[in-house]
């Protein structure tokens, strides 16, 4: 598999910032605001901190009211059939602003724009849409925008432009206006090269790509000084880190070099695939103070035949070891995990042997899903006489055993003591407070709003599936 890099020169990037100097010039004085609007995953999340730090670059106020948006950007998720309906239902209902205020921007962007039937699909049928680009185009936004607020002049939605090549970049300094001053993404590489049968993401993203540790290094030192206290590092498969890269380095090494970083901070992961997942991370993991004792490990099916058919190159046996090394390494570890079911063939034996996997590993918590069919990818082209209402009937029964597993493992907890790290608001009853145990789970709390920001020492008093309750001691 080749393992291309093309690397942004950083006069290019110079150049994005110049366009966005000249946009703010040539728009003028006065308000203006823009909106993000994000679905998918975490990378998708930290590519919208992109879109809003260039935005702002550009003299635009980050608003959450579409209503009076000047600029709506959609940032798309292709990863299953309904995100992608979500998105066109919310796309199509602009078109009521797009009557009454012809001059606003319509950005679509993200996964789905990647997709050359989608990009066709958009300009056919989404006429709102005036701007229109995938992931590979994200460090040059400022250009395309320019270039739409160009030919888009004050008469409306006559000229549009469509943008997706298969330039697969490594860009540095990106602006990010981040959410929060607690916790913080930090993407350490993009792309995938799995190829899971079912999975749209590799054709969507590309082939992966890491950035340079020191890249990496220098922005989890300046988040740390920003004062964020909880630093996500995110990639498809961040057990691969490194690969193709001209230094000699592996995540296990990045965590090291970030755990080095002096502060009082946390460092957590995601997402680990578990053909990936070594000793020599569980080590690093256990040697790290500072990374938390949570590993997201994704195991998508218990039935080696079913792992076989989506290509995830690990048996039920090989996962069930990685679980065993890991909490050998570190005993308080929080596992948590996704799950797809409904696969193309897959027999109610398959199920069960999903179904007991997640019993015996007991997860604290689960993602499920229904297999949807992405077209494109293998799994698409192949036949299954499944009924619709006995794969919904498998869910459900997963969800409710996965759910009572998580409301044991909390019951557990009840009057433990644990250090949390105070994260935000809730609205959980008397509970105003939400914060995050090492290993990632939710305790909501009671107490002054000036307390977020801080880690604090909590007894757990109560608990349900979803969540802990706690008092600050
Ligand atoms: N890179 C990550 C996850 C990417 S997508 C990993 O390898 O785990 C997040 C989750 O969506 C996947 O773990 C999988 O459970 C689910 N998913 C991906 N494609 C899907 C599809 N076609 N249908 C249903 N669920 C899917
Ligand atoms: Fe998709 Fe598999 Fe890559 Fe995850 S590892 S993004 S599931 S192809
Ligand atoms: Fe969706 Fe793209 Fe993430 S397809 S899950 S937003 S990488």
């Amino acid at each position: 598999m080749p393992l291309e890099r093309r690397e942004i020169a950083p006069e290019k990037m110079k150049e994005q910032m110049d366009v966005c100097r000249r946009l703010q010039a040539a728009l003028g004085p006065g308000e203006r605001f823009a909106m993000v609007d994000t679905y998918g995953c975490q990378q998708n999340e930290s590519d919208s901190e992109v879109l809003r730090g260039y935005l702002r670059a550009m003299g635009y106020a980050i608003t959450d009211d579409e209503e009076k948006a000047d600029v709506i950007v959609v940032n798309t998720c292709a990863v299953r059939e309904h995100a992608q309906m979500r998105v066109f239902g919310n796309v199509g209902a602009l078109s009521h602003i797009k009557r009454v205020h012809p001059e606003r921007i319509v950005v679509l962007c993200g996964c789905m724009a990647q997709s050359e039937a989608i990009r066709e699909q958009v300009k056919r049928s989404y006429r709102m849409v005036d701007l229109c680009f995938g992931p590979h185009e994200l460090w040059r936004f400022p250009e395309l925008l320019e270039r739409t607020i160009r030919v888009h002049g004050l008469s409306g939605n006559t000229s549009r432009v469509f943008e997706a090549t298969d330039t697969e970049t490594v860009a540095e300094g990106l602006p990010r206006a981040r959410d929060g001053s607690v916790k913080a993404w930090l993407t350490i590489m993009n792309g995938c090269n799995n190829f899971c049968t079912y999975c749209i993401v590799p054709y969507v993203r590309g082939r992966e790509r890491s950035r340079r540790s020191a890249d990496v290094v220098a922005e989890a030192r300046e988040l740390v000084e920003a004062g964020y206290k909880d630093i996500t590092l995110l990639g498809q498969n961040v057990n691969s880190y490194g690969r193709g890269l001209n230094e000699d380095v592996d995540f296990a090494a990045l965590l090291r070099k970030i755990n080095a970083i002096p502060g009082d901070f946390r460092i957590r992961f995601m997402t680990s695939h578990p053909k990936d997942a070594t000793e020599t991370l569980f080590a690093a993991m256990a040697e790290c103070e500072k990374c938390a004792p949570h590993i997201h490990l994704p195991v998508q099916s218990g039935s080696d035949r079913i792992l076989k058919a989506m290509n995830r190159h690990y048996t039920r046996e090989k996962y069930l070891s990685v679980v065993e090394t890991a909490r050998r390494y570190i005993p308080e570890l929080v596992l948590t995990t996704d799950v797809i079911v409904g696969f193309p063939g897959e027999t109610e034996e398959d199920f069960l042997d999903t179904l007991r996997l997640t019993e015996e590993v007991e997860f604290d918590s689960m993602f499920t899903f229904i297999y949807s069919r992405r077209p494109g990818t293998p799994a698409a082209e192949w036949p299954d006489d499944t009924p619709r209402a006995v794969i919904q009937e498998r869910f459900d029964r997963l969800l409710q055993s996965a759910n009572a597993v998580s409301a044991r493992l909390h019951k557990a907890q009840e009057g433990k003591t644990v250090r949390v790290l105070i994260d935000g608001l809730s609205k959980n009853g008397e509970y105003n407070l939400s914060s995050r145990t090492g290993g990632g789970r939710l305790v909501h709390l009671r107490g002054p709003e000036d307390l977020i920001g801080q880690w604090a020492e909590v007894k757990i008093t109560d608990s349900n599936t979803f969540a802990l309750f706690g008092e600050k001691l």
